[in-house]
């Protein structure tokens, strides 16, 4: 009976996955890099889960639900040149300071959120599922 929940809670939690990545066969296998692959610190499941929850929550409204950028609003962050040159680390930089476009529209710092309803932590699980598109890795 545990065993049986056990198996229902992985395959729904991995149909949330393959669903958050819109999954189709250019999905290359994250867990199984070429050997000359460099080496990146190991992504969990569960941190994409809560990066797809937290972008819906925090950032869907300018770039969309499906990530794909509104029109006169969010970029698209589902293939952006600028994702794909940043560490990791640069684009926590970016989102905790945003981008001020004179004239234009801006990306507010944090997305417009306190500290306390949008963590660093947070934000770095944001960036592990938008890397989840194959268009955003370096
Ligand atoms: C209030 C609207 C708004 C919210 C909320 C918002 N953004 Fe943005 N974001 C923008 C706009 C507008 C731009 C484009 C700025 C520009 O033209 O350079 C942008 C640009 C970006 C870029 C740069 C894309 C590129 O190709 O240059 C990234 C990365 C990004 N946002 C991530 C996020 C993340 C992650 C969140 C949620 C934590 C978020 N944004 C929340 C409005 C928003």
């Amino acid at each position: 009976m545990r065993q049986q929940i056990y198996s229902i809670a992985t395959a729904s939690l991995l149909a949330v996955v393959l669903a958050a990545t819109g999954c189709g066969g250019e999905e290359k296998d994250a867990a199984t890099p070429k050997a000359d692959a460099p080496v990146t610190p190991a992504v969990s499941q569960t941190q994409i889960v809560n990066g797809r929850n937290t972008f819906l929550r925090t950032c869907a409204a300018c770039h969309g639900t499906d990530a794909k950028g509104m029109p006169n609003n969010g970029k698209d962050l589902t293939a952006s040149e600028f994702v794909k040159s940043q560490t990791d680390e640069q684009l926590l930089q970016y989102v905790i300071q945003g981008r001020e476009v004179p004239g234009g529209v801006s990306m507010p710092p944090r997305g417009g959120f306190p500290e306390d309803q949008l963590t660093d932590d947070q934000i770095r699980d944001v960036i592990a599922y938008l890397r989840r598109f194959p268009g955003n890795r370096p």
